[in-house]
């Protein structure tokens, strides 16, 4: 065989091998072009090497030197196109586009959360400021302070939780109207949104942690007037233009006391099974500040008078959405939480 023929031969192996590597859009099908190519038994090339014996010994060189650059770059060949198609490979099996989306989980905020912000933002309107107290309490501001004497029947209205002598957790956010009172003169509008705690069975209108809503309005020459229009204004813009009434009530911190109760809103008055009839819905206890409570707090009860009231979230989110149990709210079932809050 003459130099050129072999030149050919090599030339032609060479466009035809690249060919075929490019071809391949399996790795066995890139397998097979390499056994054809390369292949130690029949493979083109190690055929062509066996021909270098038959060209004449000045030639050898060139011709060695020619079929092993052409080795050298299928081979390079054909590793670039294995690591392309091992590339698309891992791609494909990172994104298939025939799976149906996922949905993105995004958090809400809580019903009862989305309750006590709306109320604090209509109170805010009326110049109220948010204030907070801790849960873990002493007697001494959740009751003693708070007009309870020690031995008074008042203190079984609460059973409480107790975590060391004279130290508890809060049975109410009252405490928070002392604390006030004692770091700022009037005037004072605060709301005081957080959890209280008592001793009861966990039942279907019962949580042993609850959140409550505190408000306490202080200054000269504040009166009953104060507190009804105040709470009317309330009612009107948390629940719509709606029926308000007061009751006369008893707590030991206020004098006189009234629970407030709005039109059931279910039934609009005409009575259900949500309202037990009545066609009304108790959504808070008030009253206007009792003088020891003032003077307790440091304040001079004979100048100043005030109105306080205290009322459930959780309730007030019940009532407004029909919701038969309390327990639903604290069950995080997002069956339940997606209907109200998105
Ligand atoms: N602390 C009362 C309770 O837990 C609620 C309450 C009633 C608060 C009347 C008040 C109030 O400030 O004036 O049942």
């Amino acid at each position: 065989m003459t130099l050129s023929e072999f030149q050919q031969l090599v030339t032609s192996l060479a466009a035809d091998g690249e060919n075929m590597i490019d071809a391949a859009t399996t790795a066995a099908l890139l397998e097979e072009a390499r056994t054809s190519l390369l292949g130690r038994k029949s493979g083109r090339l190690p055929e062509l090497f066996k021909q270098l014996p038959s060209l004449a010994p000045t030639e050898l060189r060139e011709a060695g030197s020619l079929i092993n650059a052409v080795k050298a770059k299928l081979e390079a060949h054909l590793d670039d196109r294995r690591r392309q198609l091992d590339a698309a490979a891992s791609s494909q099996r990172k994104v298939d586009l025939t799976m149906p989306a996922r949905r993105q989980w995004l958090g809400s905020k809580h019903p009862v959360t989305l309750v006590i912000e709306e109320i604090e933002d209509i109170f805010r309107g009326l110049g109220f400021t948010i204030a907070l107290g801790p849960e873990a309490e002493t007697e001494w501001y959740n009751f003693t302070s708070l007009n309870f004497p020690p031995d008074h029947p008042a203190l079984d209205l609460h059973d409480t939780l107790y975590l060391g002598e004279n130290v508890l957790l809060r049975t109410h956010t009252s405490p928070v109207q002392i604390r006030t009172m004692q770091k700022f003169k009037p005037p004072i509008r605060i709301l005081s949104p957080g959890n209280a705690y008592r001793r009861d069975f966990f039942d279907a209108s019962h949580a042993p942690m609850f959140a409550q809503i505190e408000g306490l309005a202080i200054d000269e020459g504040v009166s009953f007037v104060d507190l009804k229009a105040t709470l009317t204004h309330f009612a009107n813009r948390f629940f719509g233009k709606t029926k308000t009434r007061f009751r006369p009530s008893y707590f030991p911190f206020t004098e006189p006391s009234a629970e407030m109760d709005v039109e059931c809103q279910l039934c609009h008055g005409s009575g259900c099974a949500s309202c037990k009839g009545t066609g009304w819905m108790e959504i808070l206890g008030s009253g206007m500040v009792h003088p020891s409570v003032l003077n307790a707090s440091g304040l001079d009860g004979d100048r100043y008078t005030g109105w306080a009231f205290g009322m459930g979230p959780a309730r007030i989110a019940m009532l407004r959405y029909d919701i038969p149990d309390i327990r639903i709210l604290y069950d995080s079932d997002v069956r339940f939480l997606y209907q109200i809050s998105r």
